[in-house]
């Protein structure tokens, strides 16, 4: 069965309770199913991690080269992640950036991306949505 990966970066295991004023209060659990439900038409199973350090996200991408997609947050990793994007410049397949809110009405700091311009797209600020069309987007993308 062909796997879709899930990749959540530092603080996101919190969700649900982490600042819900700004990131909602969806759990990783509720988004994991969420993304799962959507590609479950293509036939296609969601591996799902999250890890609080680089390294392990990582070590992670790393042993998912065969997966057919992925769908990326990368927290505040987007801000100065080198090797997080270098690793991602290796990963073969297409892959998006899900950020839950909209990082450019925030602090300036979040306003850069240090790896979205190796993403194929990047969704901002449509919350937990956001995850649903990341993978509606590689369903699309992706070829059979
Ligand atoms: C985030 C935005 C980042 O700036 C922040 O550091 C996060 C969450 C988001 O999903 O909105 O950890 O990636």
């Amino acid at each position: 069965m062909a796997e879709l990966l899930l990749l959540n970066g530092p603080n996101l295991g919190l969700l649900g309770r982490r600042e819900p004023e700004v990131y909602g209060t969806d759990t990783l659990a509720d988004i994991e199913d969420a993304v799962a439900e959507e590609v479950a038409v293509r036939g296609w199973k969601v591996v799902a991690t999250q890890h609080d350090s680089e390294g392990d996200l990582i070590r992670t991408i790393q042993d998912s080269y065969g997966t057919v997609g992925a769908i990326v947050n990368p927290g505040a990793l987007m801000i100065a992640g080198w090797s997080l994007r270098d690793a991602l410049a290796n990963y073969p397949s297409p892959w998006i950036e899900v950020h839950l809110s909209n990082v450019w009405a925030r602090e300036r700091f979040r306003h850069e991306s240090v790896i979205a311009p190796l993403a194929s797209g990047v969704i901002v600020g449509l919350g937990a949505l956001g995850y649903r069309l990341a993978a509606r987007a590689l369903i699309s993308k992706i070829a059979d």
